[in-house]
């Protein structure tokens, strides 16, 4: 991994064990996407148990706790960056693995791999479906939320330095594992947020962990320009529009 990418990981870390106390309660988006992944693996056929499960990002455990519910799972071993996840590892008799997904050791042959809405975080995605597709037991079956380019589309067109580097579309995810696995399902959906200022949009990043890739600190006069254009660009009846752009993929590896 280079020095660029360290850096930006650990200011991802930074930002996200910041938010860990509020993240459950403010992050609803990502509490439906985690309930659609499951909603939809079981539509896929998924059997009922699993022998050896890995879940990538867990953070407070929306995926895990209705991954724990929904499947029987035998061993469970979630990872996160933030060392305050080791919490929903407690909460759910799961093994935790703390650091870097692209940089810790995973178990042998997992017959389960899920992540919710941490892919983006990650320089190149795609790579990493790769590995997984390569490291799943012959017959396990791989779910993965991520977002794609429409993410935070406000954010993105008034210049911030909010955006995560790996937004792709489904296509995208299934074409990096098409050969190792047969794709069961892939799909996206476009949602908008909408909040009272651009100042409630702000507190909903912070309190959520999304703003790991702000690098500059704001300045009375930066956070009014940022306020006023967004205003001025994003203004509805509902209030200022926050657009999210989940996208994901289920997909089986060949017995
Ligand atoms: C948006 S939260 C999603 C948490 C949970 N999966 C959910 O659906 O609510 C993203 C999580 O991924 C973790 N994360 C970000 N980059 C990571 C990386 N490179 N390796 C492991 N975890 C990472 C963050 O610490 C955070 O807890």
């Amino acid at each position: 991994m280079d020095h660029v990418n360290t850096q930006s990981t650990a200011r991802v870390q930074r930002s996200f064990s910041r938010s860990f106390g509020t993240y459950h309660e403010s992050a609803g988006q990502q509490a439906r996407i985690a309930g659609h992944l499951v909603q939809e693996l079981r539509n896929s056929g998924a059997p009922k148990q699993f022998s050896s499960a890995l879940e990538f990002g867990c953070g407070t455990g929306h995926l895990t706790h209705q991954l724990c519910t929904a499947f029987e799972l035998g061993a469970l071993t979630i990872n996160d960056l933030s060392p305050e996840a080791h919490q929903t590892a407690t909460d759910v008799g799961a093994n935790f693995l703390c650091g870097d997904a692209e940089t810790v050791d995973w178990p042998d042959q997992p017959d389960l791999v899920a992540s919710a809405s941490m892919i983006q975080w990650l320089p190149d995605p795609t790579a990493f479906l790769r590995r997984i597709a390569s490291a799943l037991a012959p017959g396990g079956w791989l779910v993965v939320s991520g977002f794609g380019p429409e993410q935070y589309r406000e954010l993105v067109q008034i210049g911030t330095a909010a955006k995560a580097p790996g937004l792709r579309q489904p296509a995208d995810l299934a074409a990096a594992v098409q050969g190792d696995l047969e794709i069961m399902s892939t799909g996206e959906s476009l949602r908008q947020m909408h909040f009272a200022s651009p100042r409630k949009v702000l507190e909903h990043l912070r309190q959520t962990g999304v703003n790991g890739r702000a690098q500059r600190p704001w300045t009375r006069s930066t956070l009014a320009r940022f306020t006023d254009e967004y205003a001025q660009q994003f203004t509805t009846e509902a209030g200022v529009s926050l657009t999210y752009h989940p996208t994901w993929i289920i997909a089986r590896k060949r017995g």
